[in-house]
């Protein structure tokens, strides 16, 4: 039975049931850091194998420093979210010229880098410096939701979550408290189903007295999301094919993909011919259909048609594009959408 002090049972639950995850394995800010800012957006199992495969790389914030930014958006591949390797990328540059390569321990100096805001700084500051914030994801805001019985999740309801985490952290192992709450989270009072008796929490926790704990909080219908209509291109010239690096900034930054199009009509065939001739200045027959992909982002969908072309001669190089042999393609990072594709060639025989 665990006691009514919340934090004295959350302590006591984590001592005997934390999970054995290898960032635990460690207290060096720079490594507690990059798993953080992997699980921002991906879940445990998913970050594992590319936490291990990066910090076997990249031990240290000087080796990201000197890293380029291709060859680590090549280790994020499949993990979608790039900005945050980006965004880590320049965080890892800024520390190694700005602060003597010491990961600030400060709050403001710390949110100041790209890609650090209220979560990451509370997760790290509070697992790898000891220091009393709270780490609020989805997973903490649901089960204090529940413990205080908070069916809308509003912006007064998330300021009464803030405070209450505040007063969990206010104790000698803030990092354990926010760890705990997200094990608690991931393993008891899941989003759809909840194992209240082995909660440290069930005696104070509102929606366990409520005999109702799924319905806090409230879960709020998503909006339907639209489908982007798209049309790429497999071009070939002499053996090689067109591959095309997204701008820096912006959704999937840096990335290399197959040059395409949104289309709004259901003429890709010669939507992607006025492309690429606008774009890249190149003259293409369309040889086959290989199929279509349909992949899903946070906010949309995409449906891709892919067209195999030939290529007339051309005479210009092609400012962020490469021609590369099919083989080379694992030396770049594509988004998920573009290995859907690539699988096709697979499937046709390409
Ligand atoms: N999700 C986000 N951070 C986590 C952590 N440190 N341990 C387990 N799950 C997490």
């Amino acid at each position: 039975m665990y006691s009514t002090n919340n934090i004295d049972s959350i302590l006591k639950w984590y001592d005997i049931h934390k999970r054995s995850l290898p960032w635990r394995a460690t207290n060096d800010p720079y490594k507690i850091w990059l798993s953080e800012t992997m699980l921002q957006q991906t879940q445990v199992n998913i970050v594992i194998p590319y936490y291990k495969k990066w910090i076997n790389k990249y031990p240290t914030v000087q080796s990201v420093a000197n890293a380029n930014l291709d060859s680590l958006l090549k280790l994020w591949e499949g993990m979608g979210y790039y900005s945050r390797c980006r965004n880590f990328y320049n965080a890892a540059n800024i520390i190694i010229n700005h602060h003597n390569g010491k990961i600030p321990d400060d709050k403001f100096f710390f949110q100041l880098l790209p890609g650090v805001g209220e979560y990451i700084s509370g997760a790290v500051l509070s697992i790898a410096f000891n220091k009393q914030y709270p780490a609020m994801d989805g997973n903490q805001k649901r089960v204090i939701s529940r413990l205080l019985g908070l069916k809308k999740l509003s912006k007064h309801n998330e300021l009464r979550i803030k405070k209450k985490l505040k007063l969990l952290v206010n104790c000698n192992r803030p990092g354990d408290i926010n760890q705990a709450l997200m094990d608690i989270g991931s393993s008891i009072c899941k989003p759809k189903n909840v194992f209240c008796d082995s909660c440290p929490l069930q005696q104070s926790c509102k929606a366990f007295l409520s005999e109702m704990p799924l319905s806090y909080p409230e879960i709020v219908k998503q909006k339907p999301i639209s489908i982007k209509k798209m049309v790429a291109a497999l071009i070939s010239y002499r053996r090689k094919v067109l591959i095309i690096k997204r701008p820096e900034k912006g959704f999937l930054g840096g990335l290399w993909e197959l040059p395409m199009v949104e289309i709004s009509n259901n003429d890709s065939e010669s939507s992607i011919t006025k492309y690429v001739k606008k774009y890249y200045g190149l003259n293409i027959i369309v040889e086959q259909n290989l199929g279509e992909v349909n992949h899903a982002y946070t906010h949309f969908k995409v449906k891709i048609v892919l067209f195999k072309c030939n290529c007339e001669y051309f005479n210009k190089s092609i400012i962020s594009g490469q021609w590369i042999r099919m083989f080379e393609i694992k030396q770049y990072a594509f988004s998920k959408a573009n290995h859907k594709l690539f699988n096709l060639l697979t499937v046709n025989n390409v």
